[in-house]
């Protein structure tokens, strides 16, 4: 019996995991920051760093997919089990290919190209608009998320999409939950609630001049970052309520793109087993363009007389390197998403998340200075002892049926 897939030695599920964890972390703070270390208006469009994300996605999930094709057996790519398998690696491949498969070159041979076409533009591809549509608005309300609410506050707050996850589980999945993972979502709601609390009493503003400590003052917050190289004077306002809207519903289709995705990726149609991963992932990413495209059509047109250059000019305007480091960020964040939804679950995915809240507050107690209130280390340690109930063995659902009918 084969064991679970291994890297280094140590099973992929906890690669993926820490992995996750420390991306999280680190995603928080470079959002936040590439958002509020630019003057007002010279902020960098959030649209084209999703844009850029989901090309970005898609190309690494093509090369990993034509990678991975298995050319003896393509005579049934929409059988992608046949063509990408989870068994196939690469000492498999070398043998089927001539010496030459692993060049750059023989990634684009024309029976590659025509097997991943194939099992990309399966039957069933369509289903992948849902959760492609859902990731670009997230994607797009996270941006206004972390413009208008500081590193640690986001970073809680994005942890009710532990609650959405398993209300869309228990909706469209049918998983039964027991009554301690119950009762600490309860806890992860009120954890989460004193937390918005203590920051939503009044807007806040960053400010990162070279010097400024950071304090509450009046109801006014004040940032100071000491990252080198990206400090200005001005001052910006931050909208609270703004960014907990923009992070519940993010939370929502976190939650609900979540599971819609596992269960098309765990789900198989008839005796086939599931197709590739990167199959998905590729699926995913085409179906993400065109909504990724929309709000970069609509935006208003670059300077006059430009045309269409003065109109990919401006959507690229402010594009500095925290914008670039972001993108890169979460590219890397979606590919390890995908693997931890592929090895574990949206559920340990909760888990990993919530480790990086311990990491990122950390990481910004010491880059942004961030003031350590009662209420937000009592609202914290809540959330993170819901998270630990509920992924805590003793509190596993009694059964998991999943072969409830989502598409
Ligand atoms: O917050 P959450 O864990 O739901 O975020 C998932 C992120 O991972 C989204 O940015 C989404 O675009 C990305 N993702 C991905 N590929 C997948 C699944 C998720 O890029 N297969």
């Amino acid at each position: 019996k084969e064991g679970p897939p291994m890297l280094w030695g140590i099973e992929l599920k906890w690669i993926s995991l820490i992995t996750l964890a420390l991306q999280n972390a680190f995603l928080t703070i470079i959002m936040h920051y590439s958002r509020i270390s630019t003057a007002p208006g010279k902020t960098y469009s959030a649209a084209t760093a999703v844009l850029l994300n989901e090309l970005l996605k898609g190309s690494i999930s093509i090369i990993i997919a034509l990678k991975r094709i298995d050319t003896n057996m393509s005579k049934s790519p929409i059988q992608p089990p046949a063509v990408y398998s989870e068994k196939s690696n690469a000492k498999d491949s070398d043998r089927r290919f001539p010496s030459s498969s692993s060049s750059a070159f023989s990634l684009i041979h024309p029976t590659r190209l025509t097997a991943l076409s194939k099992a990309v533009f399966s039957p069933d591809c369509y289903k992948l608009s849902v959760p492609a549509i859902l990731y670009v608005i997230q994607n797009n309300l996270q941006y206004v998320a972390a413009s208008n609410l500081d590193v640690a506050t986001f970073q809680v707050t994005y942890q009710m999409k532990i609650l959405t996850t398993a209300f869309f589980s228990v909706l469209m999945l049918r998983k039964r939950l027991s009554k301690s993972k119950w009762a600490s979502l309860v806890m992860l709601a009120i954890g989460v609630g004193i937390v918005q609390m203590q920051s939503t009493s009044a807007p806040a503003t960053s400010h990162s001049p070279p010097s400024t400590t950071s304090k509450i003052n009046h109801g006014e917050h004040q940032l100071r970052s000491e990252i080198p190289g990206a400090l200005h004077e001005e001052t910006r306002v931050m909208h609270p309520l703004k960014g907990f809207l923009a992070v519940t519903l993010a939370c929502m289709t976190s939650g609900l793109a979540g599971v819609y995705f596992e269960f098309i990726l765990k789900s198989s149609s008839g005796n086939a087993p599931p197709p590739d991963l990167w199959v998905r992932n590729t699926q995913l990413s085409l179906f993400s363009l065109v909504p990724a495209l929309v709000p970069i059509i609509v935006a208003p047109a670059g300077p006059e007389g430009m045309g269409y250059v003065g109109r990919v000019m401006s959507a690229f305007s402010n594009f500095n390197g925290w914008a670039i480091g972001t993108v890169l960020t979460q590219t890397f964040g979606g590919l390890i998403t995908a693997l931890v939804i592929r090895y574990s679950d949206n559920i340990m995915k909760g888990f990993a998340t919530s480790l990086s809240i311990v990491i990122s507050f950390l990481a910004s107690v010491a880059l942004f200075s961030y003031p350590i209130t009662l209420a937000f280390v009592t609202g914290s340690s809540i959330v993170l002892a819901a998270t630990y109930i509920y992924n805590s063995p003793s509190s596993s659902p009694p059964t998991t049926r999943t072969t409830v009918a989502v598409a």
